[in-house]
Order: C-alpha cells, then sequence, then structure tokens
C-alpha cells in the first residue's frame, strides 16, 4: 500500500524554514504569563468533565483497550519515550468519547500520536486522521515521519508534510474539524496562526487541544480574544495540556 503521505513545494519548505526561525528569535517576548498558566493547571481526571456525559461508564473499557494499544508497540519502541503518555492518554479517551468524523493534528514525529488516535477511530469504527508534520532538513535529526503506524490503520489517515501554518487552511474545509491537536513547533507565533487556523476548521462546541501550553502566553492570549471555555491540565511528567472549546 502507497505511503498516505503528500509534500508540498520546495520554495513552501524553504520559506517556512527560514519563517520558523525567525518566529524562535523573537519568543523570549511572550513568556509573562506563564506563572498565570501554572496557578490555573488542574489535575489531569479535571479533563473527564470535557467528556460527554454518560462515557464513565465506559472507562474501564477504554483504558483497558489503551493499555492494549501501548502494549502492541512495547517490543519496538519504548512508547513513554516517543509519546507523552499524557497526551495520548487524552487523545484516546477524547476520540473514544466523541465520536469524531475528523482529527487534525500537527506535529507527528515517529507516529505516538498518531497510532493512539487512530487505534481509538478504529474501535469507534468511524472517522478520520489527518496529520502534518515538517520534518528537520538535517538528516541526522530524520526519524522517519509516522513509521509507527502500520499499513492496516493507512485508510483512516492522512499525512501532509510541510509547514503547518501554510497547509492547515488546506487539508479541511472550514468547520468540518471535531478535534484539532496542536503538537509541533511551540512558538508564540506557530501556536497563535495554529490556533487561528485551527477555530475556522474546527466545528462549534468541538475542540482545540494544545500540548506543551505553558511554554508561552499563546493560550491565554487566545482564549482572551476569542472569549471562549477553556481548561489547563497538568501533564504527568511536567508541562500542561491546554483544553479549548470552540
Ligand atoms: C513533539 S514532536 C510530535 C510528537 C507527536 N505528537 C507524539 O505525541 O508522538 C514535534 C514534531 O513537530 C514537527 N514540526 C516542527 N515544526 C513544525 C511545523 N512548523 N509544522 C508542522 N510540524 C512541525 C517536527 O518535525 C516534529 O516531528
Amino acid at each position: 500500500m502507497k505511503s498516505p503521505s503528500s509534500t508540498p513545494s520546495l520554495a513552501t519548505l524553504v520559506i517556512g524554514r527560514v519563517l520558523s526561525r525567525i518566529y524562535r528569535r523573537q519568543d523570549g517576548s511572550h513568556k509573562a504569563r506563564i506563572p498565570e498558566i501554572d496557578a490555573q493547571s488542574e489535575a489531569l481526571e479535571e479533563a473527564l468533565s470535557f467528556f460527554p456525559e454518560g462515557s464513565e461508564n465506559q472507562f474501564q473499557e477504554w483504558e483497558a483497550d489503551f493499555e492494549r494499544v501501548k502494549n502492541s508497540l512495547s517490543s519496538e519502541v519504548d512508547f513513554h519515550a516517543t509519546a507523552d503518555i499524557s497526551l495520548t492518554w487524552l487523545q484516546y479517551f477524547l476520540t473514544r468519547a466523541l465520536k469524531p468524523d475528523l482529527i487534525v493534528e500537527t506535529g507527528v514525529w515517529i507516529g505516538g500520536s498518531s497510532f493512539t488516535i487512530l487505534n481509538a477511530l478504529e474501535s469507534n469504527e468511524r472517522g478520520k486522521l489527518i496529520s502534518i508534520d515538517f520534518p528537520p532538513f538535517k538528516k541526522k535529526h530524520r526519524v522517519g515521519i509516522g513509521r509507527l503506524v502500520p499499513e492496516s490503520l493507512y485508510s483512516r489517515w492522512e499525512l501532509h508534510l510541510g509547514p503547518s501554518k501554510a497547509l492547515l487552511p488546506k487539508v479541511a474545509q472550514k468547520g468540518s474539524v471535531d478535534i484539532f491537536i496542536h503538537d509541533s513547533d511551540h512558538t508564540y507565533s506557530n501556536m497563535t496562526a495554529e490556533f487561528e487556523r485551527a477555530w475556522e476548521l474546527v466545528k462549534p462546541g468541538g475542540y482545540i487541544i494544545s500540548d506543551d501550553s505553558s511554554m508561552n502566553n499563546s493560550v491565554l492570549d487566545f482564549v482572551d480574544r476569542k472569549k471562549c471555555q477553556y481548561k489547563f491540565l497538568k501533564r504527568k511528567k511536567g508541562g500542561t495540556i491546554a483544553i479549548i472549546v470552540r
């Protein structure tokens, strides 16, 4: 089976790389609100309040499912070292609880999160994942984007290679996405741009999730502008995940 990926033009790749370097240099001026985020963050279990009513009855079944999914990789790879366990936990349970038709994620790396989400969609017997990654230029940093995902899950997956900012408006229609997940370049500029684009794509009542949300002010500035509901959840290994309701 053909790999489920598409690649943008060389010009898009080069310009995207140059811009992301410039944005990284500017990031220092967007960190003043980090203590506010730390003060607001709650235990991961608080995420349960975002799951649809009635899903608490199914948690045991999903917990067992999630263990099975993690263990199916354990002989090849240390799951905890490749994907953040708090983020994948949330992704698995939200996908099972919401039964989404479309999830979009940015930041794939070897594919721990894609693998998790695709397994949850497979158990739901519905839905599709669109993933975006902008692989590093340097050969020594190339990891094989999405290589953990087996061909048996390709039918629910589209993988696009290039900068998230340029690709997001092209990969999905406005108002068609149930869950958007940011886990790519965690600079203020890139996160803000992704959230703004995701706001257009995600259905009202859908979710925008951001890993590493306490690295700068981007989530707080964004929710202030949109005046929407949100929560910061503590990750097990430090840092926070933000859940924003569209
Ligand atoms: C933290 S890893 C993603 C981990 C993955 N979500 C998981 O949980 O297994 C970050 C990824 O973001 C990608 N990335 C960095 N900048 C990007 C950008 N501007 N657009 C899309 N992807 C980007 C990197 O190539 C890298 O693979």
